[in-house]
């Protein structure tokens, strides 16, 4: 006996008869805010990609409160969408609203950021970057970059507090500088992924820090929030880049301009590319019933001051 979602999705395709079906799809997408360039640039890809396909999209910006998301979600399923888009401001409390769109048979999809849930059934797939990995390249960078100094003070501003995103990328960078005996996090924070939060934290850890003498390195979370500290660090009278120096997360066009004024030294690209493959994915399911794997995973390269012209230009040329 077929269940009764795999004959809807047999119907439909029959239906269909080899017409894609992606221009009658409907997708309701759970954004956090906008607290970053690059939460900026992840929703105007998100648009762009769905018209490209003919989906229609719904965005609904939940202001960095997941409350604003879960009512988010529930209204999507009022509204019969076929799929749900989610980016998860913080990792936990999720099971009883996804326990109710898979009620209702509608796909979740995860973006950037992943759910701390005990039945991985509750959610389709998550695309999303290896965020353990990008702490480790981060950290990797550090330890090339510093390894002939006897001591290097690292001062960490770290994302929104409970995100996947900071637990992640926190763990991949200390788990690196584990045994490494000439570096040291010295100060660490939450600069809630934005610019004015970062700058403010990076004030705080200059002022505790000898005026900011005592601190070879940032490693933020974010590049907005690296950018915040490179306005910080200059208005305490240091050059960053050079006395200070930074590696972050994101590669958004305003690091690589930073980069090219030789403030900063080095991100970790992640791509805000996330619902593309998204939708792939939902159009395979949908039209072929083809289950996508349970994490699709994107790059996570590694951008130095010798890349910014070029993917400046790459990114200029994608529109964001
Ligand atoms: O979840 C991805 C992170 O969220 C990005 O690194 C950051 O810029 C954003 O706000």
């Amino acid at each position: 006996m077929l269940k009764p979602l795999t004959l809807a999705l047999a119907i439909s395709s029959l239906l269909m008869s080899g017409a894609s079906m992606a221009n009658n799809l409907t997708v309701g997408f759970s954004q956090i805010g906008s607290e970053s360039g690059w939460r900026a640039a992840e929703t105007s890809v998100a648009k762009t990609e769905a018209a490209k396909r003919g989906i229609t999209l719904k965005v609904s910006d939940a202001q960095q409160k997941q409350e604003n998301q879960i009512k988010a979600v529930r209204s999507f399923i009022a509204q019969g969408v076929d799929a749900i888009f989610i980016a998860p401001v913080v990792q936990t409390g999720w099971e009883p609203v996804l326990e109710e769109a898979k009620d209702y048979d509608i796909p979740v999809f995860l973006l950037d950021r992943t759910v701390d849930v005990d039945d991985n059934s509750l959610y389709m797939t998550s695309v999303a970057a290896n965020d353990v990995l990008e702490g480790e390249v981060a950290a990797h960078w550090l330890v090339n970059k510093v390894k002939d100094r006897d001591n290097c003070n690292v001062v960490e501003l770290q994302g929104t507090v409970g995100s996947s995103v900071a637990i992640e990328r926190k763990e991949g960078f200390d788990k690196t500088i584990k045994d490494v005996k000439n570096i040291h996090v010295t100060r660490t924070q939450s600069g809630e992924f934005t610019r004015s939060k970062g700058k403010e934290v990076m004030e705080s850890f200059i002022k505790a820090e000898n005026n900011g003498k005592s601190i070879c390195a940032v490693f933020s979370h974010n590049d907005d929030m690296a950018i915040g500290a490179i306005q910080a660090i200059k208005e305490a009278g240091l050059q960053p880049g050079k006395d200070i120096l930074i590696v972050s997360i994101d590669a958004v066009p305003d690091i690589f301009r930073a980069m090219l004024k030789g403030e900063t030294n080095a991100t970790v690209e992640l791509t805000p590319n996330m619902a593309g493959p998204a939708f792939d994915a939902l159009i395979s399911y949908k039209e072929k019933g083809i289950i996508p794997p349970k994490k699709i995973v994107t790059k996570s390269t590694l951008f130095l001051p010798k890349d910014a012209a070029k993917e400046l230009e790459i990114k200029k040329n994608l529109g964001y």
